[in-house]
């Protein structure tokens, strides 16, 4: 009988997670390393990943800190080659970094913010996912796992631009899981609803909006950053084999609210 508990374990697997020196990135590290997974904690700050790199060490994870600003080439390249230099290859790719840097109507955005978004939401997951191609071919398989969000789905309200970044990267996903579906590779996208990181601090530090959108969840709550990194563990796993090209919303039930 094939062990269901063990297809979870992620012992001997190399995970890269951008954006993980805090909120959503660090927990889904913190997740995917406490199954096993030797990972590469990154995100623009040498200093910051090195920090988290410890704190993981002694809990007595496995987890280097490699510096990379997604929206630059040569930085995600050192990123692929020291990863590979370190563990020997990639099996597991998160792209969880992103920005949104204005708030308001979609025609008040500036066209330098619109590339902007582009640049880090979409356009680096695409480029970075293309950089770890031949490592999980050679590896015979591996999982992209694509951090989107519910504005992907669902436009809300002031975030046009960041909604439609997040939907590019949501079909960009299809289109790898489809494409790279002959290489063993599978590739999904988690949706996070409201998550109490600095991201959204504008949302929840606002007491009468955060009122507001959780009298309209099922679940009557924000969610936590270490609730996004169990379905992301699930994804990267044999668990989750039979699953590429989903679309899997961790959202507190926003999707069906109202
Ligand atoms: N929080 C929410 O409510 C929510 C909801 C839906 C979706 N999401 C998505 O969840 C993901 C994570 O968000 P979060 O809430 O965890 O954000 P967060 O707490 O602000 O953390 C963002 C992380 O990304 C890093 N980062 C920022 N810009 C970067 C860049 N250009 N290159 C590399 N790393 C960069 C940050 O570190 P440095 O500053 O050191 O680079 C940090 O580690 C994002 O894709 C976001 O769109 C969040």
């Amino acid at each position: 009988m094939n062990s269901i508990k063990q297809s979870f374990n992620l012992e001997g697997k190399v995970a890269i997670i951008t954006g993980s020196s805090k909120g959503i990135g660090k927990s889904i590290a913190q997740g995917l390393a406490e199954q096993g997974a030797k990972v590469v904690i990154s995100s623009r700050s040498q200093d910051a990943v090195d920090e988290v790199a410890r704190e993981f060490q002694g809990a007595g994870l496995k987890a280097i800190g490699i510096a990379c600003h997604v929206g630059k080439a040569d930085q995600r390249k050192t990123l692929v080659q020291k990863t590979i230099e370190h563990y020997g290859g990639v099996d597991i790719l998160v792209n969880n970094a992103a920005i949104n840097p204005v708030f308001g109507p979609i025609e008040d955005a500036d066209e330098s913010i619109f590339d902007k978004i582009m640049d880090i939401n979409v356009k680096a997951p695409w480029m970075l996912s293309n950089l770890i191609l031949e490592s999980m071919q050679q590896r015979g398989g591996g999982s992209i796992i694509n951090i989107a969000s519910v504005e992907a789905l669902h436009p809300g309200a002031g975030l046009g631009l960041y909604s439609t970044s997040k939907a590019a990267l949501l079909m960009l996903t299809k289109n790898q899981a489809k494409e790279w579906g002959q290489h063993g590779i599978r590739a999904n996208v988690v949706c996070p609803g409201l998550i109490k990181t600095k991201f959204s601090a504008a949302l929840w530090q606002n007491e009468k909006l955060l009122n507001k959108i959780e009298k309209t969840l099922p679940t009557a709550r924000m969610g936590m950053p270490d609730e996004m990194a169990g379905i992301v563990c699930l994804l990267s796993s044999k668990a989750g084999a039979y699953m590429t090209g989903g679309v899997y919303n961790a959202d507190g039930g926003y999707m069906i609210a109202g």
